[in-house]
């Protein structure tokens, strides 16, 4: 309760309320590094943390693929505008990693044996959010059913983009055809030239709604892709050419990866403007 000296409480019944809520105490025991090396525990915190924000944005998106498909846009909007003020906090979350030298990531990385990103489940769930779908991401989870099950029915679902897509088919000038709207969720999300006639429409038109619903996802497109490209930067920094711990070809394989463009019609529709 508080006193009339304006110094907050001091004295509690229990565990303290903001312990209730946060979990201050769970959260910050969760670091076990693998090496006695100082400079690992700044490369587990800044993964977790962005374990974190990857929670966050798919809570957001998922939120704004809802929205869309009871056709509430100021709530779509309204979420996909937060993921993109925490997307730039992910990205910003990079530079505790940007400037290792190979010598102080050879001091761990021995230690993290097969542990890679790449198996990270809660990525997987954003990249098929944004329609990047893929059952062999599934694989690495056999052995965790719970993580698995979670994924599998997110493979499964509409993305953000299918929903984004049935808003634009709806509200839109013309219908988009059967074959974008009741695709195969489960295939990874393949271009279409209606898409992109649809799009070029909406920003031919100059202003409404459905250009401020493309210019929020392109804002969210435009962020993940500097996530991959500061991602693949700072592993060029700290690995140069050599093998990922997951067995991949490393920094040649992530740019194949960041090459690909999220929500492919709102980049290729510009040409035509
Ligand atoms: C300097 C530190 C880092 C290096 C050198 C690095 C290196 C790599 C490499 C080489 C890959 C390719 C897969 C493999 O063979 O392992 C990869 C994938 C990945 N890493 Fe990192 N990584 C770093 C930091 C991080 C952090 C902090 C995260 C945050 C969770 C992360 C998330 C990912 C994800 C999600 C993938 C899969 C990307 C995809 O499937 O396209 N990485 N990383």
């Amino acid at each position: 309760m508080s006193d009339t000296t304006g110094e907050p409480t001091l004295t509690h019944d229990g565990s303290t309320p903001y312990e209730d809520y946060v979990r201050a105490e769970v959260l910050t025991h969760l670091q076990r590094p693998l090496s006695e090396d100082p400079g690992e525990m700044a490369f587990l915190v800044t993964t977790q943390v962005m374990e974190l924000w990857f929670t966050v944005i798919v809570h957001e998106w998922r939120t704004a693929a809802d929205a869309l498909r009871e056709d509430d846009l100021p709530r779509a909007l309204a979420a996909l505008r937060r993921s993109g003020y925490q997307l730039t906090a992910l990205n910003a979350s990079w530079e505790p990693l940007a400037h290792l030298t190979p010598g102080e990531f050879n001091a761990y990385r021995a230690a993290l044996g097969e542990g890679s990103g790449f198996q990270s489940a809660m990525y997987r769930r954003l990249e098929f959010l944004l329609g990047e779908k893929s059952a062999a991401m599934l694989v690495p989870h056999r052995g965790t059913p719970k993580v698995h099950d979670e994924l599998s029915k997110a493979l499964h679902e509409p993305s953000l983009y299918d929903e984004a897509l049935g808003y634009l088919s709806r509200h839109g000038e013309a219908p988009l055809p059967a074959e974008v709207l009741a695709r195969d969720f489960q295939a990874r999300y393949e271009p279409h030239p209606a898409v992109e006639a649809a799009w070029q429409r909406v920003y031919a038109a100059g202003e409404g709604p459905l250009l401020t619903l493309g210019e929020a996802l392109t804002e969210v497109a435009e962020l993940v892709w500097r996530w991959r490209n500061d991602h693949l930067v700072a592993t060029r920094r700290a690995m140069g050419g050599k093998t990922g711990t997951a067995g991949s070809a490393g920094v040649a394989w992530l740019e194949k990866r960041a090459a690909k463009h999220v929500f492919p019609e709102l980049w290729t529709a510009r040409s035509h403007v």
